[in-house]
């Protein structure tokens, strides 16, 4: 819980308030838009909740930032909107909450199916999700859409005795990992599950496509909301290759697709046709884009926190890769 001696200045006066261990993950702004605004570099209170139901999404907010940087002085209801998770988004298709430091706060989602339940990543291994979970059929499948959201992976599959899948250019992510795919193209890996491999982010980078309306898109795409349209992920954190990603987002428009859940960044529901149109548009946009990955000191700061990231999650590998790219882009800095 955060600590009220380092609220922001930007938060109202109120019983909700964010403090300065706020890293900024948006999770707040998701699940509590009324509430939680933009302010320097970190997410405040600023506007405090008016009736029940905001401030039942403020207490949403509170038990899913990952770094425990929202703080109340009146913790009533907090036990009992613990119990709303796994949150109902669209018919048998859930948000885990409960967002993890292991993987920078990533979203999760779990989805009920009669042919087995899936997460896709994982949330914090927290009791009560674990236990609601149970209540609701366990979960057989893990799938790790990328080596940055493998998180708490490992304890999810000893505890559900579940199979993690993960693509074998991320396998160093989770060694142990049950199921290692090495495909390159799409394909329907079990009734109404559609694996789309979407190189970009990382080598191995996957996506899921459920009943050809659910996109969990991993890290590769998100929507917008300052610019009200689906984006492609920021050429910035993107560690393999821009041009694989912007060509991987070029197959996704041979699908249909309706919801976007992303790991990272806000999620959406358009009508197909839309949702085509927007992903052309972010496609052109990232066509157009001069220079994406041009060597810059940003960006060599960016991979050196990054490769420091890999090294603290024990994946030396290929933090001494990213670190090797850091130190060749230096070098081209004019
Ligand atoms: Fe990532």
């Amino acid at each position: 819980m955060a600590d009220i001696g380092k609220k922001l200045d930007g938060n109202v006066d109120g019983e909700f308030f964010v403090d300065s261990t706020c890293q900024n993950m948006d999770i707040c702004r998701q699940l509590a838009p009324d509430n939680f605004i933009y302010w320097q570099d970190y997410a405040v209170v600023g506007k405090q909740p008016a009736d029940d139901k905001e401030r039942r999404q403020a207490l949403h907010a509170v038990l899913c930032c990952p770094y425990g940087s929202i703080g109340t002085t009146n913790k009533a209801g907090l036990e009992d909107a613990m119990q709303d998770f796994p949150l109902p988004i669209d018919n048998e298709v859930y948000f885990c909450g409960f967002n993890s430091p292991k993987t920078s706060g990533g979203n999760s989602y779990f989805v009920q199916h009669k042919g087995g339940n899936w997460l896709f990543n994982t949330p914090k291994f927290q009791a009560q999700l674990v236990k609601k979970l149970e209540s609701m059929g366990g979960v057989s499948y893990i799938f790790i859409s990328h080596r940055d959201d493998a998180g708490e992976s490992e304890k999810f599959a000893a505890h559900f005795k579940a199979q993690r899948i993960i693509h074998r250019h991320e396998v160093e992510a989770q060694p142990h990992a049950e199921i290692v795919l090495s495909e390159t193209e799409g394909y329907e890996y079990r009734p109404d599950f559609f694996i789309i491999p979407s190189p970009g982010h990382t080598e191995g980078h996957m996506m899921m496509l459920y009943k050809n309306k659910y996109l969990f898109s991993g890290d590769s795409l998100y929507y917008d909301r300052k610019e009200s349209r689906i984006e492609i992920w920021n050429p910035l954190w993107t560690w393999y290759s821009y041009e694989e990603q912007t060509m991987s987002m070029e197959k996704l428009l041979g699908r249909e697709f309706e919801w976007l859940l992303p790991v990272h960044g806000q999620r959406v529901r358009l009508e197909k046709a839309e949702m085509k149109k927007q992903l052309q548009d972010a496609i052109d946009r990232a066509w157009n884009l001069p220079d994406p990955e041009a060597a810059t000191p940003l960006r060599v700061k960016i991979l050196e926190q990054y490769a420091g990231e890999l090294k603290s999650v024990n994946q030396p590998e290929y933090a001494k890769l990213i670190q090797a790219k850091a130190d060749w882009l230096r070098t081209l800095i004019k």
